[in-house]
């Protein structure tokens, strides 16, 4: 009888997690990290990966992207959008809900789960629309599984309105209760709304007064009105896509008050500043929180390397290129592609010094894991976790370019930019979906992952709209 053989040893690498490296050999055995061991060790295996010289990396978990279906497939579809994510290295995406319909009801949910499983090489978590007109589906869709919840406090693509303040403090009230994240686009919208209706007035039609219609204030005003309601209600919130260098105060004033709040930023808003609009073609960096001033750049990098913000990730926003380009600044779409360009990006800044390859695993695997619900299923490299891994080859090099890029959404950023530090193989749950920088499952094998949250920490819950509606109960608050 022979003993035991796993089904696959990924054998000779660096394994990386945000605390250290070892070198170590990873079995897989039905998906899942069945063993991790010392060098000269290895169990048999039906198959054998040599990552001899590579940094083995818990895979990627991107917690914004727009994959665009259903309603917007010319942008973006599952297929292509989560090819992009393999060969970027990401093996979780959780996807917007503003797509055609949005993600707003039980329905809206099942129509985009089923196409997401009929298409996405990736994992995939589904967010939940927090909308005005849809506040009694919430506690359904949260039943249906979704990540989390996102809020459009902003203008996006879809044109989704933005909630009036108190549904939004109605529904950080059930949200509080539920215990689910909620992730904040946060501007405010009156006022860049106003601002851009009086550039337009006076003929600003140039890239730059995109930038002047949404000053610090609009997002520093948005940041503090969404603190001040999750700490109220206990609500768990996520500012998406931070831009700028003066709400990081404010972010560590809201931590410190022990809100569940948590933060993340974009290779973009470290990489790129507003200046660049005015090259050639640079218009297409035409996105929502604007690209700021270079000023803000280095203290989103230390915010990021001191943990005021907790992760990287993409706001992955593809558009067809027609949609990108012209000489109108308010007729461009607004954002572009990131998923397979975040990583090599951010690899980038650890060969500068910039970063270590452990702040990668915290930034991009276990902190949007810890987030929402998904740490030790995913974003660690542990026994009994997903064998989701991205190896990473530190020393190869690309150059940036939209025509390489595996999105639909061909424009890119980044066009002529020399990266070093590449992702050369992903697998999800033990399955190679990417190699050497293209896509290689056969079949479509992403599943939908749905959070465990602890225990929801609701406050104020005598005075929440349901509660002062009951009849009989007086609408005192918590004591204090
Ligand atoms: C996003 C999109 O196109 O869906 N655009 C953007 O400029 N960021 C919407 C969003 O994330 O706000
Ligand atoms: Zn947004």
């Amino acid at each position: 009888m022979s003993a035991a053989k796993v089904d696959l040893v990924i054998k000779g690498g660096r394994v990386v997690s945000e605390s250290g490296i070892v070198d170590a050999n990873i079995a897989v055995t039905d998906g899942k990290i069945a063993g991790i061991f010392a060098p000269a060790l290895a169990p048999d295996a039906t198959q054998v990966i040599d990552a001899t010289g590579r940094y083995v990396l818990p895979g990627l978990i991107d917690v914004h992207v727009h994959f665009r279906e259903p309603g917007m497939a010319h942008k973006e579809n599952w297929t292509t959008g989560s090819q992009a994510a393999a060969v970027g290295g990401v093996t979780t995406v959780f996807e917007m809900p503003n797509t055609d319909p949005p993600t707003d009801n039980l329905n809206n949910l099942a129509t985009k789960r089923d196409l997401a499983e009929r298409q996405s090489i990736v994992d995939f978590g589904l967010y939940g629309l927090l909308g005005e007109h849809n506040l009694s589906e919430l506690e359904r869709l949260a039943d249906g599984g979704v990540i989390g919840f996102k809020l459009f406090l902003g203008n996006t693509t879809g044109d989704l309105p933005c909630p009036d303040d108190g549904a939004v403090l109605e529904g950080f009230e059930i949200l509080a209760s539920l215990g689910l994240r909620c992730s904040i686009h946060a501007e405010n919208s009156p006022i860049l709304f106003w601002r851009q209706r009086a550039l337009q007035a006076a003929k600003r039609n140039d890239p730059l007064a995109h930038l002047a219609a949404r000053t610090d204030v609009v997002a520093l005003e948005a940041l503090n009105r969404s603190a001040t309601l999750a700490e109220w209600t206990g609500a768990r919130i996520h500012i998406v896509h931070e831009s700028c260098a003066r709400s990081i105060d404010f972010i560590k004033f809201w931590k410190g008050r022990g809100v569940d709040l948590t933060v993340e930023t974009l290779p973009q808003y470290l990489y790129l500043d507003a200046e660049m609009m005015l090259d050639d073609g640079g218009e297409v960096i035409r996105m929502n929180p604007p690209i700021r001033e270079k000023a803000h750049q280095e203290p989103l990098w230390q915010a990021v390397l001191d943990g005021t913000i907790d992760m990287i990730s993409t706001d992955h926003a593809p558009h067809a290129i027609e949609e990108k380009r012209g000489d109108d600044v308010w007729k461009l779409a607004c954002g572009f592609p990131g998923v397979e360009t975040s990583l090599p990006l951010m690899l980038t800044a650890v060969n500068r010094g910039r970063l270590r390859i452990e702040d990668i695993a915290k930034l991009m695997a276990a902190s949007p894991a810890r987030a929402f619900g998904l740490y030790g299923q995913k974003g660690v490299i542990a026994v009994g976790a997903d064998a989701d891994i991205t190896l990473v080859d530190l020393n190869a090099e690309a150059v940036l370019s939209a025509s390489s890029l595996h999105s639909k959404g061909k424009c890119s950023a980044y066009e002529g930019m020399t990266v070093k530090g590449l992702p050369v193989m992903t697998l999800v749950r033990g399955h190679v979906v990417a190699k050497n920088g293209e896509p290689v499952a056969e079949q479509p094998r992403g599943r939908m992952v749905s959070p465990t949250m602890p225990a929801p920490r609701p406050r104020n819950q005598a005075t929440t709209l349901k509660a002062v509606l009951e009849p009989h109960q007086k609408p005192y608050g918590d004591p204090f």
